[in-house]
């Protein structure tokens, strides 16, 4: 008979209160430092949150849509060809044939990656939801693209902007041929690029100073929507490892004080490759820009001046300037990697997958996040293995989204199993590198049993931990969220986070964030595939859930929560469609949710 899980008791005063203005730390202080000291000052404990305003300004409310006024907005068609397409397909290599790059295969692009995906009406008010979901739908991650001269866009390379009310593309700069010529000379090609950037004070706004995290989450999340976007159309998209942030900045115009006035600024994230003929693996593509001609991008023609998104800023947060300047990247830092112990694809999912029942439109332009969950919708074993394959990269890297990035897992997953046919309710956990079985088995509880589930795949390395009914410990973990107790199971993302400040340095902090958004990405469609729901928590008290897998040492950290079950839908809410004539004239403003 299964019994209760419960936390252990919290050891007292674990944590100071924050005071707002305060430094992180004083004196002289690697960035590793500033990263440790920002993310054990932005943990949520049970006796208080991470600091932020603890109500809601509406009146610096922060507009979720970034516009250049003065440049060149090129509007997408919004024919889809790509409307039929088995979702199954993108993950199969090779079996969706490319689409040439066009106006209109980039318009698909971006409407799977960033574009609005709905509106929604509740009582006179309205608010958008996008393809790529963003904690408190706050929407901090700005696109940028950089593109060849092509028909119906622009008759030379150029960089842009992506308008996600308008589904269109904002020309910034042109380009000289001879600049992106070099740009992309080590390129297949038609390959263009792609680019994110943050505006972290629209998370902070709402959240403080946990802001960061949350920018960071959303940018793994359109990474990886992105990466599964370019899978639909045939193509292929690789992440940079560089150029470091003054590079990016300069190729995106991000440090253009005059384009920007008062206007809040963007953080550059990441740049990436995207191939419609691609490589064969993400080893054999040169993994940088060459720099020198960044800065001969940056002397290019620039049109259009930011829009401000508040009207003023309240309290501004300086800790998460400082975390900015710590996980700065500095410039290339070449990753090579060593797959060959991960399974093959049979070995994870025990038989290819090779049918289902839904097109990738239908997935990827249907996610949605569950408001609730109903606590009694199960899954089989065979749904929840599947699931979780899809999360694990295979040893011929070629498994997508993960053969974008170049790095071996650094996120593992600590399991909440409520509801899955076939298994025992109670902890388990999933290796995500098969290297790290016997590291885990160390850090995590001594008691723990580490069983196999007798069906899972060979390739699967999950274990039972511990049996038992866990609804309410997950739930109390995620802040008192009902959605991680009330699905089929819930989780927290356990990372391998010293080991990789040591190993890559401070600016991989954001990397950690990005690959536990991708895991969550996969986990929106996987969900929406076998007909339920998911959605992202950002909200957990860090170290209870430590507590409950047992870890004590401080290089393992929890860096994200997901929930995946049965969801309830709420009836008074009016769905209207994301553009089009339909749409009406409806007002802007975006209504956090939570
Ligand atoms: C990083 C991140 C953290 C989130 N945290 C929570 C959370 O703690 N609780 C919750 O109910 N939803 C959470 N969400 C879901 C968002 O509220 C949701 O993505 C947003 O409202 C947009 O809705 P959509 O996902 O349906 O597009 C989170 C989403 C992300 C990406």
């Amino acid at each position: 008979m299964s019994h209760s899980l419960r936390l252990p008791v919290m050891p007292a005063g674990s944590g100071s209160p924050a005071s707002p203005g305060k430094k992180l730390l004083e004196g002289d202080v690697t960035p590793e430092e500033v990263v440790v000291a920002y993310h054990e000052r932005t943990k949520h404990h049970y006796h208080r949150y991470a600091a932020s305003l603890g109500q809601m300004d509406w009146a610096t409310q922060p507009d979720p849509f970034r516009r250049y006024e003065g440049a060149q907005l090129i509007r997408f068609p919004l024919s889809d060809t790509r409307r039929t397409l088995p979702y199954w397909k993108i993950y199969v290599p090779g079996s969706v044939a490319p689409m040439p790059l066009s106006i209109d295969s980039l318009s698909i692009f971006f409407r799977y990656a960033l574009s609005l995906t709905a509106w929604k009406r509740f009582q006179g008010t309205t608010w958008s939801l996008r393809a790529n979901p963003s904690s408190g739908n706050l929407h901090p991650t700005e696109g940028y693209a950089v593109l060849p001269a092509l028909d119906g866009v622009h008759d030379r390379p150029a960089i842009y902007h992506y308008a996600p009310k308008e589904h269109g593309l904002e020309r910034r700069a042109d380009l000289d041929l001879t600049v992106w010529s070099a740009l992309m000379a080590a390129f297949p090609k038609s390959s263009f690029l792609v680019g994110l950037s943050s505006i972290p004070w629209r998370e902070a706004w709402k959240y403080g100073e946990r802001a960061f995290r949350y920018c960071q989450h959303d940018v793994g999340h359109a990474l990886a929507t992105m990466r599964i976007s370019a899978a639909a159309l045939g193509w292929r998209l690789f992440l940079f490892s560089g150029p470091g942030d003054a590079g990016m900045t300069k190729l995106l115009g991000l440090d253009r004080d005059a384009d920007y006035g008062h206007a809040e600024r963007e953080h550059p994230d990441l740049i990436a490759l995207v191939t419609p003929a691609g490589p064969d693996g993400p080893s054999s593509i040169s993994r940088g820009l060459p720099e020198e001609t960044l800065s001969q991008a940056e002397a290019g023609s620039w049109y259009g001046k930011a829009n401000a998104l508040s009207p003023a800023h309240g309290v501004d947060w300086p800790v998460i300037e400082e975390v900015v300047r710590a996980t700065c990247r500095q410039s290339k830092t070449p990753t090579s990697e060593d797959f060959s112990r991960f399974a093959s694809e049979e070995e994870l999912f025990g038989a290819p997958v090779r049918s289902g029942s839904l097109s990738a439109a239908k997935v990827i332009l249907g996610r949605r996040s569950a408001v609730s969950m109903d606590g009694t919708t199960s899954i089989s074993a065979e749904a929840f293995f599947r699931v979780l394959a899809r999360l694990v990269p295979t040893s011929d890297r070629r498994s997508m989204p993960w053969d974008a990035i170049p790095w071996k897992p650094r996120i593992h997953l600590g399991l909440f199993v409520h509801r899955v046919r076939g298994l025992p309710p109670g902890l388990y956990a999933l290796a995500r590198d098969p290297d790290k079985v016997e590291t885990l088995r160390a850090v995590l509880r001594g008691d723990f049993l580490w069983q196999p589930p007798p069906t899972c795949p060979s390739g699967l390395h999950l274990y039972l931990l511990k049996e038992g009914d866990c609804r309410a410990l997950a739930a109390s973990v995620s802040c008192g969220q009902d959605i991680a107790a009330d699905g089929a199971f819930s989780l927290g993302m356990i990372a391998d986070y010293m080991d990789s400040l040591v190993t890559y340095g401070p600016a991989s902090y954001r990397n950690l964030f990005w690959e536990a958004g991708m895991v969550g990405q996969v986990l929106y469609l996987e969900a929406e595939e076998a007909g339920i729901r998911s959605t992202g928590i950002g909200c957990y008290f860090d170290d209870p859930v430590h507590e409950v897998f047992g870890i004590v040492s401080r290089d393992w950290q929890s860096f994200y929560h997901f929930t995946v079950g049965g969801p309830v839908e709420d009836v008074r809410l009016t769905t209207l469609p994301a553009y089009g004539p339909e749409r009406g004239n409806l007002p802007d403003p975006t209504v956090p949710r939570y």
